[in-house]
């Protein structure tokens, strides 16, 4: 079956929301707070340290809310598919305890920030579901309902939901919410900007220097000084705390499709097992867009990404009373090896620099839940939940799948070099992207409709992997560490902070 699909790859979240217009950064200034990446991370924390009284500078590459915070689902939950059965068995009640009332904690600062900003962007309290289609999952569904309730979530067991197929069992949590992401940091990033706090657009900041103070270094070599600095760009850009190995990065696609307002299903729904999809309605105009996700993958293992697409269509047109798809996007997040984020310190022996990250495509609450313990440690605060979560922990390097992972990195370091050995430009097809070798250089050639060969080195500006082609997304994206170029080689992910060279 074959569907109509938008031709280009758009965030619903971009487009039904002007873009922003901040200055970039042209001369050194200083503040108390630099803060490197203005995601929900980076502006959440920006908001809660300058209501604390602290001068905040926010250094975006790009726009404010366009990264992943941009392309996310947008559901605000302390009910992560199916978690908490595990971090009992992996961290013991305590931890997992902690784990839900943070993430609970973290929407409650939601709800009461946009409450007294007075924030319009569609945020709405809903139900959210992790349902079983079939009698497969059901256990699984069964133990996290039992998990979620001995440590006092709001959780319960049911059989029936609004969506329109039969389902074996699902856990659900009441009283959690939905909202519109870039309407959200929009709003916020206006009140940050003034007295003395800065919000900076096309500012790339290459690297931070020392700690007393704080040398934020942008690309064009202006400098902010500080005396604490959060690095919030999804994955830290800085290498040393060696968040690229803790975590690897899983890509994921969307669709959004119209439907009757009548037929909306009336919650936040993910599905268990191998082949999940996550479900979520919003807003726009009297409208109501039906967003489906699914088909993730480690970032730079699949070649025919368009095809990823084509299979969410199919099933939202055989599942959903579908009108038009009228958007279709993807994105990235790093999943952490033991399931907690890293939020803190970037490493034992910094004080002042700090990191959030790993937060394994739940990462609504916690930006927030980041934003909230970072700001009590640069303020000198006691915060529940900074051990839990201390990104400086010992990491788990030996699970099963921590070890799979990190030899996938290693053989992509090695293997990938052989990519493209008996390729050549002039193989390249038009709308086609390859790994090519010209005497004896890796090169990543694009040929654009026009016919136009764009040519760029195809070792990532990271730590020299060979990056793939993304035929959907028409970017070169590193399956090492996730970091992402568009064909002219320009970064648009980190870790990496240079462009490709162009070849
Ligand atoms: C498909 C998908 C669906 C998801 N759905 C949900 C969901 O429903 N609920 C949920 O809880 N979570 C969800 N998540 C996870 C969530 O979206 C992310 O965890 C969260 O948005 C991450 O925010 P961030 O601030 O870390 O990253 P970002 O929003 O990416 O912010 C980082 C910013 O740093 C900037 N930057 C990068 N490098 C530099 C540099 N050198 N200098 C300056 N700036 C730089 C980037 O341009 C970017 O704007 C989803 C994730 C995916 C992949
Ligand atoms: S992202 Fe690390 S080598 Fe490419």
């Amino acid at each position: 079956m074959s569907h109509h699909l938008p031709k280009k790859s758009q965030s619903f979240w971009i487009d039904s929301t002007s873009a922003s217009n901040y200055p970039s950064l042209t001369q050194n200034i200083s503040v108390d707070v630099a803060i490197v990446g203005g995601g929900l991370v980076g502006i959440s924390a920006a908001k809660l340290l300058k209501q604390a009284g602290k001068t905040v500078a926010v250094l975006e590459a790009e726009q404010v809310a366009a990264g992943v915070s941009g392309h996310t689902t947008a559901k605000i939950s302390s009910l992560h598919q199916l978690i908490y059965a595990d971090l009992i068995k992996q961290h013991g009640e305590e931890k997992a305890r902690l784990y839900g009332e943070s993430n609970q904690a973290a929407l409650e600062q939601y709800a009461s920030l946009i409450q007294s900003e007075q924030i319009d962007c569609d945020f709405e309290r809903k139900d959210i579901y992790t349902f079983a289609a079939s009698l497969d999952n059901l256990d699984k569904i069964k133990a996290e309902y039992e998990a979620a309730v001995k440590l006092g979530l709001p959780a319960s067991f049911v059989q029936q939901t609004g969506l329109p197929f039969e389902i074996a069992g699902a856990v659900k949590f009441t009283n959690q919410a939905q909202f519109h992401p870039r309407k959200f940091v929009l709003h916020l990033a206006k009140t940050i900007q003034g007295e003395g706090s800065y919000i900076f657009e096309q500012t790339r900041v290459k690297t931070v220097e020392g700690e007393q103070p704080c040398k934020i270094i942008a690309e064009n070599g202006c400098i902010v000084t500080a005396q604490d600095v959060i690095v919030a760009t999804n994955l830290p850009i800085l290498d040393q705390g060696l968040y690229f190995a803790k975590a690897y990065p899983k890509r994921s696609y969307l669709i959004g499709a119209w439907i009757d307002p009548a037929k909306d299903p009336q919650g936040m729904f993910i599905g268990s097992g191998q082949d999940y999809h996550s479900i979520r309605t919003t807003p726009h105009e009297g409208k109501t867009l039906l967003l489906i996700g699914g088909k993730g993958h480690k970032v730079g293992e699949v070649d025919d990404t368009e095809v990823l697409y084509k299979q969410l269509a199919d099933y939202a047109y055989s599942t959903f009373e579908v009108e038009e798809i009228a958007y279709r996007w993807s994105t990235q997040d790093m999943v952490s090896f033991d399931q907690l984020p890293y939020i803190g310190k970037l490493t034992p022996m910094n004080n002042h620099t700090y990191v959030a990250t790993g937060f394994s495509l739940w990462g609504m609450s916690k930006s927030m839940m980041s934003a909230m313990i970072l700001s009590d440690l640069i303020l000198g605060k006691e915060n529940p939940w900074a051990n839990l979560y201390d990104s400086t922990r010992p990491t788990p390097f030996v699970t099963q799948e921590s070890i799979k992972k990190n030899l996938d990195v290693g053989m992509h370091w090695v293997g990938d070099r052989l990519k493209g050995l008996l390729d050549s430009p002039e193989k390249v097809g038009i709308d086609e992207g390859k790994v090519v070798t010209v005497n004896g250089d890796k090169i990543g050639a694009y040929r654009d409709e026009s016919g136009t060969l764009h040519q760029v080195s195809a070792v990532c500006s990271h730590l020299g992997c060979i990056v793939s082609w993304n035929p959907a997304e028409k970017s070169w994206d590193c399956p090492c560490h996730g970091a992402r170029f568009n064909c002219e080689g320009e970064v648009i992910q980190a870790p990496a902070v240079s462009d490709l060279k162009k070849y």
